[in-house]
């Protein structure tokens, strides 16, 4: 491995897997930042998005749960696909490449790079900080982001069906003269991608962090599908938008940015049906909802790395969250 030598190596895909590859073997998933010249940007649900000094200007977004290289390569290419899908669609994404990491003697990881973003433009900045023309400018356009790629899977003829998770946290807004530009997103982790009621993504990626015990039930019960589902749903997709605005600490906002999810479900009640309007008291039970199952899910996750690290004092393989304010 040669020496960084700034956005050169960036774009060097081969060294960044040297990179990446140096950093897995040395790294303690239960405590990441144990080793010099790592940072964790945020912690996702499913992923952790790091910055290592060896990449500058580079996020690094670590998704474990991968069983065998099959299930890495399959991972890799819906990852792939659904980026270039999305763009066919008309929404803007963030440059991601997808890189998979084999350590010896431990599972596979895939790391997808991005630039590191401005903080300015990520819409949680925006969100907390922005004035209120920026912040309701800003969800004009995720939310016409939204209706396209509605609309572009109405004329599909694979079958398939997208969606995103359409939080302002997930998008970077470019900043324009006229108030906030088309908006890129960037949490792409967790392809939306179903064919009817199937998903494209293997669920099992998701239990993969849960004790095997409970993998059955969750699996029973088609937890993790009809988590997803919602999703597809534009006016759930709008009401967990404005459900974030209450994890990021902008409660206060949700009514104004609600009059505009209202005008854009009105505006499109010919494509959508006739969806109820969303008022503030709908967006705080969604997002305690929301919440709450999120939460558990944790809480079972530390459960598993609890029971592996502490009583079979085996090796832990997903990085997870300390205390999330909710
Ligand atoms: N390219 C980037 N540049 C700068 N910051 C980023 C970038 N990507 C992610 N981040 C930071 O990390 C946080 C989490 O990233 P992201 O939304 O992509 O994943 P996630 O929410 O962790 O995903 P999931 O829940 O699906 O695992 C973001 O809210 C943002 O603060
Ligand atoms: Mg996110």
């Amino acid at each position: 491995m040669t020496k960084p030598n700034g956005a050169a190596c960036a774009d060097d895909t081969e060294y960044c897997t040297a990179v990446l590859e140096d950093f897995e073997r040395g790294l303690d998933p239960a405590n990441p930042t144990a080793r010099s010249g790592v940072q964790v940007l945020g912690y996702g649900e499913v992923s952790a998005a790091l910055a290592l000094e060896a990449l500058p200007g580079q996020v690094c977004k670590r998704m474990a749960g991968l069983r065998d290289r099959d299930a890495t390569e399959r991972y890799q290419s819906l990852v792939d696909h659904y980026i270039r899908a999305l763009r066919a669609s008309g929404v803007a994404v963030v440059d991601t490449r997808v890189v998979a990491v084999h350590a010896a003697g431990r599972r596979p990881v895939v790391y997808l790079l991005q630039p590191r973003l401005a903080a300015g433009g990520l819409g949680n900045t925006l969100l907390r900080e922005a004035d209120d023309a920026t912040m309701l400018g800003c969800v004009d356009r995720v939310l016409v982001a939204l209706f396209d790629l509605w609309d572009a899977n109405r004329r599909r003829s694979d079958g398939l069906e997208l969606a995103v998770d359409a939080q302002l946290s997930n998008w970077h807004f470019p900043s324009t003269e006229a108030g906030p530009g088309t908006p890129a997103l960037f949490d792409v982790g967790t392809p939306y991608v179903r064919r009817g009621a199937s998903y494209q993504i293997d669920l099992e990626i998701f239990l993969a962090a849960v004790p095997p015990l409970l993998r059955a039930y969750y699996r029973r019960a088609r937890a993790v599908e009809e988590y997803l589902d919602h999703y597809f749903d534009p006016r759930s997709v709008a009401l967990d938008l404005l459900g974030n605005f209450h994890k990021e600490g902008r409660p206060d906002r949700v009514a104004k940015a609600a009059d505009r999810v209202n005008a854009w479900l009105a505006a499109h009640a010919a494509e959508f049906g006739h969806r109820r309007p969303v008022d503030a008291g709908d967006v705080a039970r969604f997002y305690a909802h929301d919440a709450a199952q999120l939460e558990l899910f944790l809480k079972v996750r530390r459960l598993d790395r609890f029971i592996r690290t502490r009583l079979l004092r085996t090796r832990y393989d997903f990085v997870l969250p300390g205390a999330i304010r909710r």
